[in-house]
């Protein structure tokens, strides 16, 4: 998310920094070949990396002209941009679908009636109402169960905030408030190719899940303390679902972020040692839902440990309206930013995850067993198993540290497998795992290659001590701009170990603009190859007409895992997030997000309408397809 990006940095453990490794791994290099920016375009594969951690030979870049292989795009990558409406390359089209408060039940537009610039239209009550039926705002992560006529989209709302959904900053009533929160949440909705494009159909299982809707736990940490409250209180709601996962079974994975911003202190009081960790504040984000609505007030005993029960990856069958949401505890309570499945050797689940939050951590889950046969034993493959968070080394090795109170030091620390679990981050510390550049998405490439964007932190420094020279050489510090690391796993994604590199430094790209794209987040990569890299944050300065500078708005890229070759395919609007993909499976029609466009100031733009200065904006899907109908991407 960027609009309530809080900069917080809840993590005071003395463990290492990606920044100090990658400082002692690459300093000598950068003497060596003439800078970080050049060492990171050196080519990674398993065993390329030598243990004292100095560049493989570099192979000849085999997508380039010459090389005998196939390129893997030949679209137009088009210049960044700043514009009201979305840019796309010549090759390709976009149409708009299910922009917020879209109706699942496939009727008309009736958003101009109930909500305008100057506040609601109708009473908060109806609104709130009506929300729960309609599409939510804050597009984000999501994925497409069907063919290339039709299927179920399951699409993430992760957040609006009150100025861009109520139209004035503090509510005022819990009616307000339940709008705020039906918004939030994820939508199950039916879509059709028809003549005039991608639609809604009126489907039994199309269905709203919000932050009231009942949910249960599973794995575990289901029945345990801490997600019991004092009052009667059933488990209700998933909320700042941010980015997602999809099984091989056909369930969808939506991903619980920042739900710390959600809580606060009607009464005083402070936090807990685990509060704290979780990064809660008096205030929140500033949603006010905790002056009307107990669950998110931390000061009201009766809803101790509320809080608990969000930071879960919740599981969602797309075909069975009536079967709740499941919490699946064993992959563990952070700030999920996605959860990306692979299957591992022996058929087993392995979902790798990214805890967004400067200085957090990046995790993997591996299943007992082989998925199918849990299945046809009646377990679910994503409630047993075991859960790791990494660790990397200068010299390119890392290494999946097992979450066990197996261990001294997680056994002295925690009671029970449940607290653990629920207090995942702690762990994490008393294990010594790495402390990251806020990892957001996780993408499987090819030949087991593991990708994660590291979007940004302006929080970091050099080490003490470094040299001005190396400082100077150093893009990396304090890395405004993010970067995407690489990874492979011994042994087919199940074994301990794993050797990594940086892929692509999201500043000095070759395309001759200098700085091409900033804060990689969204990233994705199909059969072929192809890494899509979706951007939420600052963008390159770029000149308007009449000599007025700006930043560019949030884009799409592709890019070639070989060559490092980044083109772009897409921009977005004035003060929009570009997120989530999803696609059909022959890979001809993709579905991504605009996400918060003009931060819901109709001043700034009217997409997905023409662009008039009083309609407010409002979050959309983009269906994306090229011209000639081939492979979107290429
Ligand atoms: Fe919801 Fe870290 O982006
Ligand atoms: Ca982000
Ligand atoms: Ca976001
Ligand atoms: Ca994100």
């Amino acid at each position: 998310m960027s609009l309530l990006d809080d900069d917080t940095v809840s993590n005071s453990s003395d463990n290492t920094t990606f920044q100090e490794i990658l400082h002692a791994r690459f300093s000598r290099r950068t003497a060596m070949i003439g800078g970080l920016a050049a060492a990171a375009t050196t080519f990674f594969a398993a065993g390329s990396v030598n243990a004292l951690g100095a560049p493989a030979a570099a192979p000849a870049p085999t997508g380039r002209p010459g090389s005998g292989r196939t390129p893997l795009f030949s679209f137009t990558s088009i210049a960044n941009d700043a514009g009201v409406m979305p840019t796309i390359a010549p090759e390709y089209q976009y149409d708009v679908l299910i922009p917020w408060w879209t109706r699942l039940d496939g009727g008309p537009d009736d958003f101009a009636d109930h909500f305008e610039a100057a506040g609601l239209l109708k009473s908060a009550s109806t609104i709130a109402d009506e929300q729960t039926r309609r599409i939510g705002i804050g597009h984000d992560g999501m994925w497409y169960f069907g063919d290339e006529r039709r299927g179920m989209l399951c699409i993430n709302h992760e957040f609006g905030t009150n100025p861009h959904i109520l139209r004035t900053t503090n509510p005022s009533s819990l009616d307000e408030v339940r709008i705020v929160q039906h918004a939030h949440g994820v939508s199950v909705v039916q879509i059709e190719r028809t003549r005039s494009g991608w639609q809604v159909r009126n489907d039994r299982r199309n269905r709203r899940i919000h932050v009231n809707t009942p949910v249960t736990f599973s794995g575990p940490v289901a029945g345990s303390a801490p997600l019991q409250t004092p009052a009667a209180n059933p488990p209700l709601g998933t909320l700042n679902n941010c980015a997602n996962g999809y099984t091989p079974w056909g369930t969808y994975l939506t991903c619980e972020e920042n739900f710390n911003g959600y809580f606060g202190r009607r009464s005083g009081g402070t936090n807990t040692e685990e509060q704290g960790r979780y990064g809660f504040s008096p205030g929140g984000f500033g949603y006010g839902w905790h002056l009307f609505d107990d669950r998110f007030d931390l000061s009201n005993a009766q809803y101790r440990n509320e809080e608990n029960r969000f930071g879960w990856v919740v599981e969602i069958d797309p075909d069975r309206p009536n079967r709740p949401p499941v919490k699946r505890t064993a992959l563990g309570r952070f700030k999920h930013e996605g959860a990306t499945f692979v299957t591992g050797r022996g058929g087993r689940a392995v979902v790798y995850m990214g805890d967004d939050e400067r200085f957090e951590y990046i995790y993997k889950f591996v299943s007992s067993g082989n998925w199918r046969s849990m299945q046809a034993r009646g377990i679910s493959p994503l409630d047993d198993g075991k859960l790791y968070v990494a660790k990397f080394n200068a010299d390119g090795t890392g290494e999946w540290l097992e979450l066990t109170r197996d261990n001294p030091a997680l056994a002295a620390r925690f009671a029970t497998d449940a607290e653990m679990l629920t207090y995942t981050r702690i762990a994490g510390d008393l294990l010594g795992a790495t402390k990251m550049d806020r990892p957001e998405w996780i993408a499987e490439g090819v030949d087991d290659e593991m990708f994660c964007t590291l979007t940004n932190n302006t929080r970091r420094s050099n080490p003490a001590g470094t040299p001005a020279g190396e400082v100077a050489a150093n893009p990396l510090a304090p890395n405004p701009d993010g970067h995407i690391i690489r990874w492979v796993d011994a042994d087919q994604h199940v074994g301990t170990t794993f050797v990594w590199d940086i892929f692509l430094i999201s500043v000095d790209t070759e395309d001759g603009d200098g700085q091409m794209y900033g804060s990689p987040d969204g990233l994705w990569a199909d059969s072929a190859g192809r890494v899509f890299i979706q951007t939420d944050g600052t963008q390159p300065v770029i000149e308007l007409s009449g000599g007025v500078t700006v930043n560019a708005n949030d884009q799409m890229l592709v890019a070639d895992p070989v060559t490092e070759e980044v083109r772009r395919l897409l921009t977005g609007v004035r003060g929009c997030e570009v997120t989530g993909i999803a696609i059909t499976p022959s890979q001809r029609v993709m579905f991504a997000n605009l996400q918060h466009p003009g931060d819901g100031d109709p001043s700034l733009t009217s997409f997905p309408k023409p662009f008039d200065g009083t309609t407010i904006p409002r979050d959309a899907t983009l269906v994306i397809t090229r011209k000639d109908g081939g492979i979107v991407g290429s």
